[in-house]
């Protein structure tokens, strides 16, 4: 795989490359699967990263292309135009969260019609948001810790989860009414096609969609007390449950706010807490309530587990088809494997997107 290491900012040809190449082809879901129950988990920050001395480049100039027919209008974020996408800011992934948008923005052929709804405890990281992107159409909206605090179960993992990855059980209530719709994105992620196309998946009768994964052996992401329980072990009868990843959504608000799914996810924090049913942090309750009942998207919208086990040299492939967002969960990460030095082939599609102005 040496000839990978070859690709620098021409990413669109190599990734072509790598599409046409069966070898790198070889990325089992089953692996993708392991490693993304990892990206979950708190790791400390490296001391350097204190937010005063974080620093970001203006993002380029974007204006909407030629063909794009969305005329703006004055309705702000009730505009009926908009694609809503929706991203946790936090300081520990904050150079990932910004390099996401960057990506999205870019690769948009509306990019004035893309609405940003970030999601914050540490409400200093408006003003950084803003000069970073001054033109971008954006809210902050501030997510209490302590909404979900009390819910998260004491085990040591768990306990060491940031309350921000509970956010996005809380975009129903959090989002303003007249949002009906909304693309929910993890930070460690890059959007290389238009976002208005995975806006416009078809989802019927069902309130989440995603990309699913129905190979995955379902009974090891729950616990032996769980499937000994008849009050539980029912829970997935009638379904067909597959695994997804909840990284990449597109939710109906609307629906989830009418079913009350906030509600449902929590309860089911609260029996966690009490009996412990599953061993992972926020993932298990979304299975519990959505497996089985998800509208499926094409994999190209999560090509996930990018980040691997931060085993140095576990570097990942793409797994086979089309690729439109790069996602690397798993607990490696690009930004940190490039500052390194010793990044993996694929982290330099990551790389352009990145507006993290070193200090040195
Ligand atoms: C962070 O910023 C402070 C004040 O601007 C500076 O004194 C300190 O050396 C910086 N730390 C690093 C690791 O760059
Ligand atoms: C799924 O995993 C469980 C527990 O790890 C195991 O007992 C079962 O045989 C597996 N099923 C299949 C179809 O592999
Ligand atoms: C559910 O748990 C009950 C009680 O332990 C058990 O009798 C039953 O077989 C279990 N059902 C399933 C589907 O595992």
């Amino acid at each position: 795989m040496l000839w990978i290491t070859e690709f620098s900012c021409f990413f669109s040809a190599a990734l072509a490359m790598i599409l046409l190449s069966p070898s790198l082809q070889s990325f089992s879901p089953a692996a993708a699967i392991r490693s993304s129950h990892l990206d979950a988990y708190f790791r400390p920050l490296p001391s350097d990263h204190s937010l005063r001395n974080f620093s970001f480049r203006e993002s380029p100039i974007f204006r909407n292309a030629d063909g794009c027919r969305f005329s703006g209008g004055d309705s702000g974020v009730c505009n009926p135009s908009l694609v809503h996408v929706a991203i946790t800011l936090d300081v520990e992934y904050l150079r990932g969260s910004i390099a996401a948008v960057n990506s999205i923005i870019q690769h948009s052929v509306c990019p004035e019609s893309v609405f940003f709804h970030f999601l914050v405890s540490d409400t200093n990281l408006e003003t950084l948001i803003r000069s970073t992107f001054p033109k971008l159409n954006l809210k902050i909206y501030y997510f209490a810790p302590e909404t979900v605090q009390p819910l998260i179960s004491s085990s040591v993992r768990q306990a060491l989860e940031q309350p921000l990855n509970y956010a996005r059980n809380y975009l129903a209530d959090l989002l303003e009414p007249c949002v009906d719709r909304v693309i929910y994105l993890d930070s460690d992620l890059a959007v290389i096609d238009d976002i208005a196309k995975l806006w416009k998946t078809v989802l019927g009768p069902r309130t989440i969609g995603a990309p699913e994964y129905c190979h995955a052996n379902f009974t090891r992401y729950f616990t032996g007390a769980f499937w000994s329980d008849k009050r539980y072990n029912g829970t997935f009868e009638g379904r067909n449950p597959c695994y997804f990843n909840t990284g990449v959504m597109v939710i109906d608000l609307r629906k989830w706010r009418r079913f009350g799914y906030t509600k449902t996810i929590e309860k089911w924090m609260e029996i966690q807490k009490m009996e412990r049913i599953y061993e992972l942090g926020s993932l298990p309750p979304y299975l519990l309530v959505f497996a089985g009942h998800v509208a499926p998207i094409s994999h190209r919208w999560n090509q996930h587990g990018l980040g691997g086990d931060n085993v140095r040299g576990s570097c990942r492939d793409l797994h086979a088809g089309p690729v439109s967002l790069l996602h690397w969960s798993g607990s490696g990460k690009p930004w940190l494997r490039l500052d390194s030095k010793l990044p993996c082939p694929l982290d330099t599609l990551w790389q352009p997107y990145d507006l993290y102005k070193h200090s040195h």
